[in-house]
């Protein structure tokens, strides 16, 4: 089980980030490389951010039931948008067991993510119903993203470097939903390249294992 978690690690950091921005839609996906590494990293663990109605909460937010986590931005105008209409496609296939888990989007970009941003962006409506919104310091925000091993970078619209204070940038970002266990341990993860069905599927499969 723990060589099969090091491999799932390996491939989430061999992929490629989603440039998010919609002229350049070559740029989603996956890479295809696997890179096989001997670390042994976990996904997830311990962080403090703020979620949309302006709570406080730390990772034990996460447990109690299964949860679909995806890392992304308000201002994404092609990636993120079409990774959320799919949890929330995922939402509708699962029925009733689409109730029993939590969907959460972390902000890669907390500096323009405010609790107000967020909470606006949430309530959009292919989204998943319920969907929560988590946003922090930039410090805060970096502590997560490195528990899951997200990687993101500011890139400047006219593809130069972005200037200190600037809010003229989009960010590239790892284009990945982290499936995560009610006891808020890892269990899978979905990429660009999985429908709906799947996250359906998966998520159904392990609901019932753990109904037993
Ligand atoms: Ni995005």
């Amino acid at each position: 089980m723990k060589f099969i978690s090091k491999l799932i690690v390996a491939s989430i950091a061999g992929f490629a980030l989603a440039a998010c921005q919609a002229e350049d839609p070559n740029m989603a996906g996956v890479s295809g490389k696997t890179v096989i590494s001997t670390g042994t990293a976990a996904i997830g663990g311990e962080f403090t951010l703020t979620d949309h109605t302006g709570d406080v909460l730390t990772e034990e937010a996460l447990l109690g039931k299964p949860h679909l986590i995806y890392f992304g931005f308000a201002y994404c105008p092609d990636i993120c948008p079409t990774s959320l209409q799919k949890m929330g496609a995922a939402q509708q296939l699962m029925g009733r067991a689409g109730d029993d888990i939590g969907y959460v989007l972390i902000t890669v970009d907390p500096e323009r993510d405010t609790v107000e941003q967020i909470a606006q962006y949430v309530t959009a409506d292919p989204f998943p119903k319920g969907l929560r919104g988590f946003t922090g310091t930039v410090e805060q925000v970096e502590v997560v993203k490195a528990a899951y091993k997200v990687t993101s970078i500011k890139r400047a619209m006219d593809g130069g470097l972005v200037e200190p204070g600037s809010t003229d940038y989009t960010v590239d970002h790892s284009d990945i939903i982290y499936f995560m266990g009610a006891d808020g341990k890892f269990v899978d993860f979905f990429s660009s390249r999985s429908t709906p069905q799947d996250i359906a599927v998966r998520v159904r499969q392990e609901l019932m294992k753990s109904d037993k």
